[in-house]
């Protein structure tokens, strides 16, 4: 097999695409060939010791992947080989195979393509959580949504949509706002040249939007914080922008809101049953049609510092997989 092993907590940098030996699943888990990963932004994150995860090294990094199961552990019950799964695993996915424990494996639907897999239960399970359980999202609110055309905007934008909400969508580029608004988004804010709290407040007759998703941070927060309605819910889902946004309390005081904060890998642990219920509900969804990855590019495998540079540059729109060919998945 092949891997991108981290070593050092160098970045992608110091890293290399190498052979390693094919591991043997152990009792509890799956071996899986991999078909397909895709980048999470956590990913740029934890090689280099930035994220609150912290692995110990050596590690594959890889937070999400869909492949076929090629082997099955002692004590595994419910996978059988030649199964097509996603996993959500933290680590491991930017390889050939990976060996992982059952539970942190999703049995695929049948028609739920397996690149698909590769891109959704991290980013589409993060938007459920958020909109649905933390905000109470309602039918016929107003949602903004910042970073709107990255990974985890967009599967918002879906969902928010999928739930009969009214999405503006709020990006730095009118390119990444015009994908948006093919996406189904009702208006759009262009927030690199548009004045944020002018332009809120146009689009929603004084209002202010009821829910904000922000998976941005920075210096964003506050202006957008000051524009939303009464009543409102601001989701605190990442800060892709660098800074952590600090927002004098007085302001929630005054729109009578709240700041919600928002942690799907936690909330996976803590509540299985609510996690699989969500996912069972998203599953639904993409088989009526109503949600489905934004796929920005597919590279190979053994590109990902490309793929790593093109995140960390604003480039990405949706999802960024990297995919084995079927030579690379036969390599040992
Ligand atoms: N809380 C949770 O449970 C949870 C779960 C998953 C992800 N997250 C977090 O959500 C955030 C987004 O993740 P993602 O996978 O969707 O990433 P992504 O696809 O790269 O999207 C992030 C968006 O942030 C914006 N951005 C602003 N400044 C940036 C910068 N300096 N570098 C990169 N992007 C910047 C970009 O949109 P514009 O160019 O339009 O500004 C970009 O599209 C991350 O902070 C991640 O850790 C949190």
């Amino acid at each position: 097999m092949h891997a991108w092993l981290c070593e050092t907590l160098d970045g992608i940098g110091a890293m290399r695409f190498q052979s390693l030996p094919m591991p043997e699943p152990q009792t509890g888990e799956v071996r899986i060939a991999i078909h397909a990963a895709s980048l999470n932004f956590p990913d740029l994150l934890i090689v280099e010791g930035k994220y609150q995860m912290k692995p110990p090294l050596p590690f594959v990094p890889g937070s999400e992947y869909a492949g076929v199961i090629d082997a099955v552990g002692a004590g595994v019950q419910h996978l059988k080989v030649g199964q097509p799964v996603a996993a959500i695993s933290g680590t491991g996915g930017f390889g050939t195979h990976a060996c992982v424990d059952a539970s942190r494996v999703l049995p695929l639907p049948p028609d739920f393509a397996i690149e698909d897999g590769a891109a959704f239960a991290f980013t589409y399970g993060t938007s459920h959580h958020a909109l649905v359980d933390r905000a109470q999202l309602q039918a016929g609110e107003t949602v903004l949504v910042l970073g709107a055309a990255g990974g985890v905007g967009t599967a918002a934008l879906q969902i928010a949509k999928a739930m009969g909400a009214r999405v503006i969508a709020a990006a730095s580029s009118d390119e990444k706002c015009a994908l948006c608004t093919e996406l189904g988004a009702d208006a759009t804010l262009n927030y690199s040249t548009q004045n944020v709290r002018e332009t809120l407040k146009a689009l929603t007759d004084g209002k202010g939007p009821d829910v904000v998703y922000d998976p941005v941070g920075g210096d964003l927060a506050e202006p957008v914080f000051r524009s939303i309605a009464w009543r409102g819910r601001y989701l605190v889902v990442g800060f892709a922008g660098g800074g952590i946004p600090a927002l004098p309390w007085n302001l929630a005081l005054l729109k009578g809101a709240s700041v919600v904060g928002v942690f799907w890998g936690d909330f996976v642990k803590r509540e299985p049953q609510a996690s699989a219920a969500a996912l069972t509900q998203l599953a639904q969804w993409y088989a009526q049609g109503l949600i489905k990855p934004v796929i920005d590019s597919r590279l190979p495998m053994s590109e990902l510092p490309a793929a790593y540079a093109r995140m960390g540059s604003r480039q990405v729109r949706g999802k960024l997989l990297l995919v084995n060919d079927s030579a690379g998945l036969h390599q040992d």
